[in-house]
């Protein structure tokens, strides 16, 4: 029987939780009704902005609640891991923020817990709800370019020097490293276009400008991750965080299990922001030119010539509203349909487990000398078991 109102909690109000309150629609059937975090100010915030929810500084005590339905999980990376499987064993849906977890063990474990207690589990890949990204999708599957041989990515990270390297994200204790945090979207992303999963990885890369900076803050202060204009040049950048051991630029190739050859590369103070995808099949090759609705447009070349500016076709992606180019409002409610009214999803959570997986195994290569590394598989039944939630094409 479908429930009158789906109650919701969120573990990490603040930052990324705010995602959460998009879920907050009472008059359709889902109501924010719980808020955890130990930033005190955070849970002033929540309680300003919704006065009737229950708020604390323990998560424990937000999952007692038995009358929430669901959760979403939007806490720091290295706290995925813990807050999913309490929240699993509590019986609650969940919303995991990608990246699922920051080790290749821990989805494991993520996966295996949600199986056995039959609870469903969502995670967060907001990437496969962009414009731009589904109409490539919708492109490379009409057959436009042929059978698709090679992915490429280029992920140029304006914002690198805010948002990574002056708090927790700078540090492998508890990421990983970027190449996992930051390029679980892009190999995830990857992955779906070229129809594939990575089997073996290599990588290069290294700590090469924000060690240079001297300015940092205390170990007890929280760290300013806003962007700003003014932060520019790079080595201009203060106040970062006191440890930092993560790499700023980093570049893998993949092989994936269907033959696809694939490649990433990421740089953490470039002047601009966005990512571009190039994919080569046996008819032609399609591109991305930006990736926000509103100035990206999409070519795709598969006449024969020297070099055609233009491509052949070009389609522009119109302006959409909501953040991240309107793919949070569509992946909450994804989410909410999903927990609802059984749904179907557009990403199991075996493929993110899977985009951490290749990123986790690249950074092991790549802090290895480009050391080739195999991604352990998962178990074909748990493989089976979240296949029957994913939408079928
Ligand atoms: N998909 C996307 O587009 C996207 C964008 C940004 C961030 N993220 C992901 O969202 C997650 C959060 O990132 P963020 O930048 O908002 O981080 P953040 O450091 O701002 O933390 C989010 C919130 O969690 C709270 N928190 C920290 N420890 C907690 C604990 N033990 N219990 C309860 N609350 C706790 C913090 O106080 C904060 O309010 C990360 O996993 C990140 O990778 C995803």
């Amino acid at each position: 029987m479908k429930k009158k109102c789906l109650k919701i909690g969120v573990i990490g109000a603040g930052g990324r939780g705010r995602l959460a309150y998009l879920a907050h629609k009472p008059e359709q059937g889902s109501e924010l009704v719980a808020g955890a975090d130990t930033n005190t100010k955070v849970l002033r915030e929540f309680k300003e902005k919704f006065p009737e929810a229950f708020v604390s500084a323990d998560y424990r005590e937000l999952l007692d609640i038995k009358e929430i339905d669901a959760v979403f999980i939007t806490t720091p990376d290295f706290l995925h891991e813990e807050h999913a499987l309490a929240a699993i064993e509590a019986g609650k849906a969940v919303y995991l923020e990608k990246p699922m977890t920051i080790t290749i063990d821990g989805c494991d474990r993520v996966l295996q817990k949600a199986k056995e207690k039959k609870v469903k589990l969502y995670v967060g890949h907001n990437m496969r709800h962009m414009a731009v990204i589904l109409k490539m999708k919708q492109l490379i599957d009409s057959g436009i370019i042929g059978e698709v041989k090679a992915g490429w990515c280029r992920h140029f990270v304006a914002y690198g020097g805010d948002a990574y390297f002056k708090d927790w994200h700078a540090e492998r204790s508890k990421t990983t490293g970027l190449l996992l945090q930051k390029a679980a979207h892009d190999i995830d992303v990857l992955h779906w276009l070229c129809r594939g999963y990575s089997k073996r990885v290599v990588a290069f890369g290294g700590l090469t400008l924000y060690d240079k900076i001297k300015d940092r803050h205390a170990p007890t202060e929280r760290g300013d991750a806003s962007f700003r204009m003014e932060n520019w040049p790079p080595l201009t950048q203060k106040q970062l965080n006191p440890i930092i051991d993560v790499e700023d630029i980093s570049m893998m190739l993949m092989e994936l299990d269907n033959g696809v050859f694939c490649s990433y590369q990421q740089c953490h103070y470039t002047p601009d922001a966005w990512r571009n995808y190039t994919i080569i099949g046996t008819h032609g090759r399609i591109e991305n030119f930006g990736d926000s609705p509103g100035n990206a447009v999409i070519k795709v070349w598969y006449q024969r010539t020297t070099y055609n500016h233009y491509g052949d076709i070009q389609y522009f992606i119109p302006p959409v509203s909501g953040s991240h180019g309107g793919a949070d409002p569509s992946i909450v409610d994804e989410f909410l349909r999903f927990v609802r009214d059984d749904e179907p999803i557009r990403i199991s959570p075996v493929e993110a487990r899977n985009s951490v997986a290749a990123g986790y195994m690249a950074t092991m290569s790549l802090r290895n000398n480009g050391k080739p590394m195999d991604i352990p598989d998962v178990p074909e039944e748990i493989v089976k078991y979240y296949d029957r939630f994913v939408e079928k094409k």
